[in-house]
C-alpha cells in the first residue's frame, strides 16, 4: 500500500530513509483532470508515458479520464489491467507486429497512429484486414514555441500526408490526423500553425473523421505561461478558420494534467560553496530540472531544526551519479544557510520525473507516497516568500 501523509512536513518527520521520494497529491491531479475535461471540446486522452505511477493513474481516473494515449504494449497492458473499461489509443507511429497483434486481439485496441505506408501495411496485415480500425496519420509540424521540440523523428510531411490519408481510408473504419507541437509549448499559435497544415491536408485528401491535437500544453512553472483555456480558445479559432470546426476532436496531454500533482523531495549530501550535491538528479527524478531549466518552485524543509528563513541565494544543483551530465545548473534559489542533511521540495514535478528515473550507478529512489496538503506550485511559493519579505530578492535573482 502506498504510504500516506497529511503534509510534506509530516512526510519528512516520519520518513526515515535516505532515498529521494516522490509525493503525489491525488486531489490536485483529480481536480486538474476535471478542469481540463470541462474546458476541452472533445476527448482528453492522458499520455501515460508522462507519469505511469498507480496513484497518478487512479487520480486521473477519479477525475474522469477514460481515454489513454498508450505508446507501448507495456502501457496498454498496464492500463487494461488497472481500468478494464478504459479506451487505449496506440499512439506510437512505429510499432512491432507483436505489439499490434496483442493490442488488437487481446486488449481491444482499435485506434492506431502511423506516419508511413509500411506501417499501414503492417497494421492491416497483422490485424487480418480488420474492418474496425480507427487510423490516425501523424503529421510533422514545426516545433517553434516548445521548450522540448519533438521534430525530426516522427510525422510525415504535409505533401505526403494526403496520399497516406487516402490509403488509410481504403482499410479503416475512420481516419484522423494527429500532430504534436512539442512539449512545454509556450505559444498557443503553434497549434494554430499545426491546424493550418491539417487544413491543407484535408483540402487535398477530403474530410477526415477525427482530429487529434496532441499534447504539449505547458506546466505553469514560472507562472506566466499561457493557460489551457487560451490554448483551447486558439485551437477552436483555428478549427473555425480552416473549415475543421465540425470535426470530432481529441487531445493527448501529459504534462499539463499531472505537473502540479507531485513534488520531489531530495536531500543535500554535501554543500560546496554555492553547489549543492543531492541524493537525486538527472538519472533519478529530476531530469526536468536540467532539460526544462531552473524554473521549478523550490523550498527547504527542515524538520525540528532551523527554519528556511535565511535570505535566498542562487545555487547550482548536482545529482548523485559520477556522470558530469548529472548537473542541474541554477540559479536555484534556496536559503543561504543550506547544509548537509537539509531536504528540499521541488514542486510541480508530476511530469517526466519518476517516469524517467533509472538505476544508473546503483542509486535507488525511494518510491511514491501520497500527500494531502496543497500543491507546492509557483503561487504557493510566491505567497510564502511574500510573507517572509523575500519576494523582491526572489524576483531579482530569478
Ligand atoms: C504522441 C505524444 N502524445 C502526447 C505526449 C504528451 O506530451 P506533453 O506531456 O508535452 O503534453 C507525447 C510526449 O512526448 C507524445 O509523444
Amino acid at each position: 500500500m502506498t504510504p500516506s501523509y497529511g503534509s510534506a512536513e509530516a512526510l519528512l518527520t516520519h520518513h526515515l530513509g535516505s532515498h529521494p521520494i516522490v509525493g503525489v497529491r491525488p486531489h490536485v491531479v483529480e481536480r486538474t483532470a476535471r478542469q481540463m475535461i470541462a474546458q476541452f471540446p472533445g476527448d482528453v486522452l492522458y499520455a501515460v508515458k508522462c507519469n505511469d505511477a498507480d496513484p497518478v493513474l487512479d487520480a486521473l481516473w477519479k477525475g474522469g479520464i477514460r481515454h489513454f494515449d498508450t505508446a507501448s504494449i507495456g502501457e496498454v497492458r498496464q492500463i487494461r489491467r488497472r481500468f478494464p473499461g478504459a479506451v487505449c489509443h496506440f499512439m506510437h507511429p512505429v510499432k512491432s507486429p507483436e505489439a499490434i497483434a496483442e493490442a488488437y486481439f487481446e486488449h481491444g485496441v482499435r485506434s492506431f497512429v502511423l506516419d508511413h505506408e509500411e506501417e499501414l501495411a503492417k497494421i492491416v496485415q497483422v490485424t487480418n484486414r480488420a474492418k474496425d480500425l480507427d487510423l490516425f496519420v501523424r503529421l510533422a509540424v514545426p516545433g517553434e514555441g516548445a521548450v522540448l521540440t519533438l521534430t525530426g523523428k516522427f510525422g510525415c510531411d504535409v505533401e505526403e500526408a494526403p496520399a497516406l490519408v487516402r490509403a488509410c481510408r481504403a482499410f479503416a473504419r475512420s481516419v484522423g490526423i494527429t500532430f504534436h507541437v512539442g512539449s512545454q509549448c509556450l505559444d498557443p499559435m503553434a497549434f494554430h500553425r499545426a491546424i493550418a497544415l491539417c487544413g491543407q491536408v484535408v483540402a487535398e485528401a477530403g474530410a477526415v473523421d477525427m482530429l487529434d491535437v496532441g499534447g504539449g500544453f505547458p506546466g505553469r512553472y514560472r507562472g506566466d505561461e499561457p493557460g489551457f483555456d487560451l490554448f483551447v480558445a486558439t485551437i477552436k479559432a483555428a478549427l473555425h478558420q480552416y473549415g475543421l470546426a465540425g470535426t470530432p476532436l481529441q487531445c493527448e496531454p501529459g504534462r499539463a494534467l499531472v505537473a502540479d500533482g507531485a513534488s520531489v523531495f531530495a536531500r543535500v549530501e554535501l554543500r560546496r560553496g554555492a553547489s549543492l550535491y543531492l541524493n537525486d538528479g538527472v538519472y533519478g527524478n529530476l531530469a526536468e530540472l536540467k532539460w526544462i531549466g531552473p524554473q521549478f518552485p523550490l523550498r527547504a524543509i527542515r524538520v525540528g531544526g532551523r527554519h528556511g528563513d535565511a535570505p535566498l541565494i542562487p545555487y547550482d544543483l548536482f545529482g548523485p551519479t559520477c556522470d558530469s551530465i548529472d548537473s542541474m545548473p541554477g540559479p536555484h534559489l534556496l536559503p543561504a544557510d543550506m547544509d548537509e542533511g537539509d531536504w528540499i521540495e521541488v514542486g510541480q514535478m508530476g511530469a517526466y520525473s519518476n517516469a524517467l528515473k533509472t538505476r544508473f550507478n546503483g542509486f535507488e529512489t525511494g518510491g511514491v507516497v501520497f500527500l494531502h496538503d496543497d500543491a507546492f506550485d509557483r503561487i504557493r511559493l510566491e505567497a510564502s516568500l511574500a510573507r517572509r519579505g523575500d519576494a523582491f530578492a526572489y524576483a531579482q535573482a530569478a
